[in-house]
């Protein structure tokens, strides 16, 4: 077996954006331009970046809910990329989603008992006499009563339905579960408390996570590895403590000074990129940063970087990172994460009211 769960290798998705009423087409997006990454049992991996870089585009990929362009997807030492529905059926169970909105993806007519026997009987998890029992143990596993198995969807919070989807994720035993922006869509008071159920979970259930987010003050609490990705491609990749404490790459110093911060020392150091994202459609040659770049050269403008790892696990792809100024000049000395959020991770999951 395998030492990761997930390996995915140069994986690419174009998207045709505008076809020609022959059916040619006239417009690519290349919503994931050659993206590779690992995932070991119990790690968290988030994938970061601006709306719009790929970072679902990824997770679906790896859900098989969309075909990659290129690219190979590996489970548990598995090549899956090719697989036909049927073959892939003994995989689907071992990766899972959980996406931002809990309301969307829980069908409201059904009640919550129902809501999590369909998986167990879809994928003949325990013999139907035990499953109204499972059903009740999944419910307490998210801090629910299994009481609650008779309600529908919309008698419960937005926490409470963000652990009912936990919960049906969790119903078929799966390796790796693909976060996507799964607090963003809640209250602040109640991020850190599915957080902490998801950590929590992770450390009894032995679970993977990819962790999608634009948040960093969010991803710094769950991640153990990082990748920061920019229109399509991963630009900086490495321990999230690391990352966090000497990011390399402008692109990942710049979102790291956007991360609110209380002190107004800090908040004058901030360094926030000119412009917008470019667009996909027509993603700037060479390396994609460098439209917005302080520090882009002639080189830039031409050639991609390669992502170079440094020995040591962290990678970085910018052909001046190590002669950039230093870190200091440009990020807030102290203070990066909201101290809101600090605060709240201090206190522990409990269920809220
Ligand atoms: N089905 C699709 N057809 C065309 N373009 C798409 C499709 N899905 C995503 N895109 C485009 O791909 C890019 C990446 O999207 P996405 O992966 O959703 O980004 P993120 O999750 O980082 O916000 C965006 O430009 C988006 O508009
Ligand atoms: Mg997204």
């Amino acid at each position: 077996m395998s030492q990761f769960v997930l390996a995915v290798d140069d994986l690419v998705k174009h998207f045709v954006a505008k076809r020609s009423a022959f059916g040619r087409s006239l417009a690519t997006v290349k919503a994931v331009d050659g993206v590779s990454f690992t995932l070991r049992p119990g790690e968290t991996l988030a994938l970061v970046g601006e709306s719009g870089c790929g970072k679902s585009t990824v997770g679906r990929l790896v859900m098989r809910l969309i075909e990659p362009t290129a690219g190979r997807i590996v489970l548990d030492g598995e090549d899956v990329t090719a697989l036909g529905e049927t073959a892939f059926r003994p995989f689907r169970r071992k990766v899972q989603l959980i996406f931002q909105d809990p309301f969307a993806s829980l069908n409201p007519r059904m009640t919550v008992g129902e809501i999590l026997s369909e998986p167990l009987m879809l994928h003949d998890i325990v013999p139907a006499r035990e499953r109204r029992r499972r059903v009740g143990e999944l419910l307490q596993m998210v801090g629910l009563q299994p009481s609650h198995a008779a309600r529908y969807p919309h008698e419960f919070s937005g926490g409470q339905r963000q652990r009912i989807v936990i919960a049906r994720a969790l119903a078929v035993e799966p390796r790796i579960v693909i976060c996507d922006e799964p607090v963003s869509a809640l209250d602040v008071s109640i991020r850190a408390q599915i957080l902490n159920l998801l950590k929590e979970l992770q450390a009894r259930l032995g679970l993977a996570y990819v962790f999608i987010s634009h948040d960093l003050s969010v991803v710094k609490h769950i991640a153990d590895r990082i990748a920061v990705m920019y229109l399509g491609r991963i630009v900086e990749t490495g321990r999230a403590d690391e990352v966090f404490a000497t990011p390399r790459h402008p692109y990942t110093r710049a979102l790291l000074s956007a991360i609110p911060v209380a002190s107004p020392e800090a908040r004058r150091e901030r360094r926030i990129l000119e412009g917008d994202v470019p667009s996909p459609l027509d993603p700037p040659p060479g390396c994609h940063l460098h439209t917005r770049c302080p520090y882009a050269a002639e080189i830039c403008q031409t050639q991609r970087p390669a992502l170079d790892d440094d020995g040591a696990g962290h990678a970085t792809a910018c052909h001046f990172w190590p002669t950039l100024p230093e870190q200091r000049d440009i990020l807030p000395a102290e203070g990066k994460i909201d101290p809101r959020l600090e605060r709240l991770f201090g206190a522990f999951a409990g269920t809220e009211a």
